[in-house]
């Protein structure tokens, strides 16, 4: 089938490898170098806020400069000359896909550029240091802000319109993730459930591999733009 309607991609840090970001799991990941416990918790929030929001301040100078690789490109392509509707869900931080063109992008783990008030909900948007002692501009109440990331033991963000997504979708998607993390992980079976096409694009299988139809091993930033070629194409000549 190549007549898809519509189209989700779930993408993990792997989408963003090319652009000389970090993974978490694979060798040298951002989890070999520091306690998920500690910067990725609510627990850990609580603990120690300060130590938290100085990593992300520090993550924030590093992902602002990273610039879209040509996975994210193809993305923006693909919403542009292939004739379906084309959601993106992430679960990475960075901005990469807003920065590369892409349009419908559900940051499932919170973005980066973002801080949310833990007293009434108010979003800041910036690029700048978050700390213990800014005033949310909305209840005036200081030390309220947490950074925009939805820690281990948190609620993901849209579960709303990524369910829709899920069971509408004729073409799932995931780039670039190791499925070890819930509930994104379950994401392929849902889609597969409705009906879907699923495809899977990584350096190598991984432990969802088997809830895949099909299997596109090698860096994305090469094997995901030939694949939207090839859509394109396929659906000009029909
Ligand atoms: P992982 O680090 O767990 O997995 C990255 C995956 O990308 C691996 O399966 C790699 O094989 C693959 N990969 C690496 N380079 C690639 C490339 N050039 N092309 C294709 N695939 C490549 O990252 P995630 O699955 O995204 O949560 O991790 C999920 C969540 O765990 C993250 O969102 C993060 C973390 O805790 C938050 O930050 C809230």
């Amino acid at each position: 089938m190549t007549d898809y309607k519509r189209i989700v991609i779930l993408s993990g840090a792997g989408i963003s490898a090319e652009s000389g970001l970090a993974t978490f799991r694979d060798e040298d990941g951002m989890w070999n170098h520091h306690r998920v416990e500690d910067v990725a918790t609510v627990e850990g929030f609580a603990k120690n806020p300060e130590y938290v929001h100085d990593f992300y301040n520090e993550l924030k100078k590093e992902l602002i400069k990273a610039n879209p690789n040509p996975a994210h490109l193809a993305i923006t392509r693909l919403q542009q000359q292939y004739p379906a509707q084309t959601a993106v869900i992430t679960q990475n931080v960075d901005t990469l896909h807003e920065k590369a063109g892409n349009q419908n992008v559900f940051h499932i783990h919170g973005q980066i550029d973002q801080a949310v008030c833990t007293n009434c909900g108010h979003i800041l948007s910036t690029w700048d240091d978050v700390t213990t002692e800014d005033i949310c501009p909305q209840c005036s109440l200081t030390g309220t802000f947490k950074p925009n990331i939805v820690f281990f033991g948190e609620s993901l963000l849209y579960m709303n319109e990524v369910d829709e997504l899920l069971r509408s979708c004729d073409l799932f998607i995931s780039i670039g993730t190791s499925g070890v993390v819930f509930p994104a992980n379950t994401f392929v079976r849902t889609a597969k459930y409705y009906h879907a096409d699923t495809i899977e694009f990584n350096l190598k299988p991984t432990v969802n591999n088997y809830e895949f139809d099909r299997h596109i091993i090698g860096p994305a930033g090469e094997t995901f733009p030939r694949f939207v070629e090839e859509l394109i194409n396929v659906n000009e000549s029909i």
